[in-house]
């Protein structure tokens, strides 16, 4: 049974905006079960541009997360959630369960994505497949960052990062 304190935490923002980083402090806070889509790709073996296999492994977290929610557990869903229709079903849905529903909205400028992304390839972790330039350009004409209007319908967080 869902309890009143109950969320659904969804972070946007582009790669290298600092999802994972929010998550992990929001987490001890609401606290709530964290949901890495990156994290469970990787363990799970999986290539991070698979994006056959990134779509059902984002639905089945997007089940199993229902499935807490309705059991009363707060969650943080920290992939990107870049189209406005992403965020307007997990918003909806989380209304029918009767939990709070959270925006964080990451915004940095692209120079800066691009710098941190950079800083991480050079530190080993994404060698095998680096994030460029092209790509943040790219994603940057896809991403549909949330306006006054779309944030004003989330309930206001309960925890800053
Ligand atoms: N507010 C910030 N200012 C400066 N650097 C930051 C900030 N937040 C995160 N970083 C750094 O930027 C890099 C990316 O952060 P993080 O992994 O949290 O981003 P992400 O949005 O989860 O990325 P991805 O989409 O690739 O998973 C990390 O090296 C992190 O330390
Ligand atoms: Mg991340």
């Amino acid at each position: 049974m869902a309890k009143s304190s109950t969320r659904l935490v969804l972070i946007c923002g582009l790669p290298a905006s600092g999802k994972s980083t929010l998550a992990h402090q929001l987490a001890l806070r609401i606290p709530a079960v964290r949901l890495d889509k990156d994290g469970w790709a990787t363990q799970l073996g999986a290539d991070l541009w698979d994006e056959d296999f990134r779509v059902r492994l984002e639905h089945q977290l997007w089940v199993l997360s229902q499935d807490l929610l309705a059991r009363g557990q707060s969650v943080i869903l920290e992939w990107g959630h870049w189209a406005r229709v992403e965020r307007d079903e997990k918003r909806l849905e989380a209304r029918a369960l009767g939990v709070g529903v959270e925006l964080h909205y990451l915004d940095a400028p692209l120079e800066e994505l691009i710098e941190r992304a950079e800083r991480r390839n050079a530190s080993g972790e994404w060698t095998a497949s680096p994030m460029t330039r092209a790509h943040f350009e790219r994603w940057a004409t896809i991403f549909q960052p949330p306006d006054e209007e779309e944030i004003l319908l989330f309930d206001k967080p309960v925890a800053e990062g």
